[in-house]
């Protein structure tokens, strides 16, 4: 086990094993405008399995990056590739009926079979493995939800079994096991993807974050921070949070959260298949090859952003539940990333309000979006080309909500409305004198509340901690050095540059 880190300390960089483990690709900004049949915003797994299927059809395509491709949420995966999502089947079976529950799981199940398939296609290596997914309780309470999420698979017709143990020091109460799923690495998978983009004669585009959609022309054009403008027939917002809100009022149908990952090297054998925990706080498993070791990821312990702990408590539930399980050798990496939840489950995808058939958005992939996006990414190219698709209604971002789905959406306003008020009336009580070497804290300067981040050369940055997207504070997060919002997931670096949105803007700089 590793040495206690003070608060706002961390030990090494929080960098994701598959990064480092790829040489990606690098692309230059936009600096001309352009003409292109698809403008894509974003290039994670959505934005890149769009671009691909469109140009593998003749389409033209741009993808605009705000930063690097890959490095997004997709960047910092765990890399499941399954239709077990947790405990949900039994839920969908409740609230949207037996026939959606069976959708959702054949639209996922369609979509690892494409990375499949594809895998296969342009022979990529990418350590593909097959693996059973098990979702296991250790409680009685979730020992029935696992074992009513058992006769939804049976009910379903998903290729399952029931099992009392699984094969780790776990004492467990019943696991639910989705047959033949998959794992892979996601970045060596989507570089070959975006090689193919490129022969295709596909623009792709870092370091160019798009800010907005002129829908006055006859075609619409996507506006980038420099201001230039990509026109288009179809603009598609793969941006994770939605960059252009149409007024789909997204910021109040989404929340994010935020997990936590070890990469691991262990002292027990790692016997495949791929683990999730039906109790709280969450915990998965899977292993990855890294050279001729197994390198185990041991994930989990989500919140909602802003709202968490300390950064470093939440790594070190997962490093105690590491070292019972299997005996942690070293620890390799540490990194976090943050997903977004509709009101209902289910993705959002397709146009991006009713009333806007060529500007489209995938989002809400609820922590599983290598095959929710691959879905999502088959969507979409099937409204650019025109083409049926399954499962359109589905994931309709514009679908009606039934009663349950209106509820939770009033709580979650609510939970926003708390912390609008909560934000502003905490006072702060430490000093710019308080704070260490590499380290953040919200600070009072000339009585007023700012975020002081110091770095390790002792520069002091201040910022502003109102959130620029609807007035929240935003709370440090000491593990990633960022200001964190607690109502929408915005994220901004130390310097208060926009990292993740909804928000637009900047946090203002404050004077010492
Ligand atoms: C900890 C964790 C573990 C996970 N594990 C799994 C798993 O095991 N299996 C699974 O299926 N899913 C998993 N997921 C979920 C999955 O990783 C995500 O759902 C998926 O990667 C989202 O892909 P995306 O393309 O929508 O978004 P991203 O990968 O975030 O890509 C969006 C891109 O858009 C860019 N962007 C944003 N705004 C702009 C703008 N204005 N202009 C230009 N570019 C912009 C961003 O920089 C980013 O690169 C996990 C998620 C987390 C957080
Ligand atoms: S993200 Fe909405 S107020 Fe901060």
């Amino acid at each position: 086990m590793t040495e206690e880190f003070p608060q706002g300390k961390m030990p090494y960089e929080p960098e994701p094993f598959w990064r480092e483990s790829t040489q990606v690709h690098s692309f230059s900004p936009l600096t001309i405008d352009t003409e292109v049949d698809v403008a894509i915003v974003g290039g994670g797994i959505t934005g890149i399995t769009t671009g691909y299927l469109l140009s593998k059809q003749g389409m033209k395509v741009a993808i605009l990056e705000a930063d690097q491709i890959s490095n997004g949420t997709t960047g910092h995966t765990t890399a499941k590739i399954t239709a077990q999502h947790g405990l949900v089947y039994d839920e969908f079976i409740q609230h949207l009926g037996e026939e959606k529950a069976k959708q959702y799981y054949q639209a996922n199940a369609d979509a690892l079979d494409f990375i499949r398939k594809t895998v296969g296609e342009l022979q990529i290596e990418c350590d593909l493995t097959e693996e059973d997914a098990y979702i296991y309780a250790i409680s009685d309470q979730y020992a029935k939800k696992v074992m009513k999420e058992y006769e939804a698979y049976q009910r379903l017709g998903i290729h399952s079994e029931f099992v009392d143990h699984i094969p780790f020091s776990i004492d467990i109460k019943g696991a639910t096991v989705m047959k033949a799923q998959s794992q892979f690495h996601p970045l060596k998978y989507l570089k070959v993807l975006v090689d193919e983009i490129v022969k295709a004669g596909g623009e792709i585009y870092e370091k160019t974050t798009a800010t907005d959609i002129d829908e006055t022309t006859p075609k619409p054009m996507v506006i980038t921070r420099e201001g230039r403008r990509v026109t288009c027939k179809y603009a598609i917002a793969c941006s994770h949070f939605p960059f252009f809100d149409g007024k789909g009022f997204y910021f109040s149908r989404l929340h994010a959260e935020r997990s936590y990952i070890l990469g691991i090297t262990a002292k027990q054998d790692f016997p495949g298949g791929m683990y999730y925990s039906a109790d709280s706080p969450t915990r998965s498993l899977r292993y990855t090859p890294m050279n001729d070791e197994k390198l185990i990821l041991v994930s989990g312990d989500g919140h909602k952003t802003g709202q968490g702990t300390s950064t470093h408590k939440h790594y070190k539930a997962l490093e105690q539940f590491a070292e019972d399980v299997l005996g942690i050798e070293e620890i390799k990496y540490r990194w976090s990333a943050q997903d977004l939840y509709t009101l209902d489950k289910v993705p959002y995808v397709g146009p991006i309000t009713s009333n806007k058939p060529n500007i489209l958005v995938a989002t809400g992939y609820r922590k599983w979006g290598m095959t929710n996006g691959t879905a999502a990414a088959q969507l979409l190219a099937d409204l650019v080309l025109e083409k049926e698709n399954a499962y359109q209604e589905l994931y309709s971002p514009s679908r009606f909500y039934a009663d349950p789905s209106i509820k939770k959406f009033l709580t979650q306003n609510l939970d926003v409305a708390g912390h609008l008020i909560q934000g502003k009336i905490d006072i702060a009580d430490k000093r710019i004198e308080d704070i260490g070497s590499d380290e953040g804290s919200v600070v009072v300067v000339n009585g007023k509340r700012a975020g002081c981040y110091k770095d390790k050369d002792g520069n002091i940055n201040l910022v502003d901690t109102t959130c620029t997207h609807m007035g929240c504070e935003v709370e440090w997060n000491s593990g990633d050095r960022s200001w964190d919002c607690p109502c929408h997931g915005s994220r901004f670096s130390v310097t208060g540059d926009v990292l993740e949105g909804p928000a637009k803007k900047p946090l203002k700089k404050v004077d010492m």
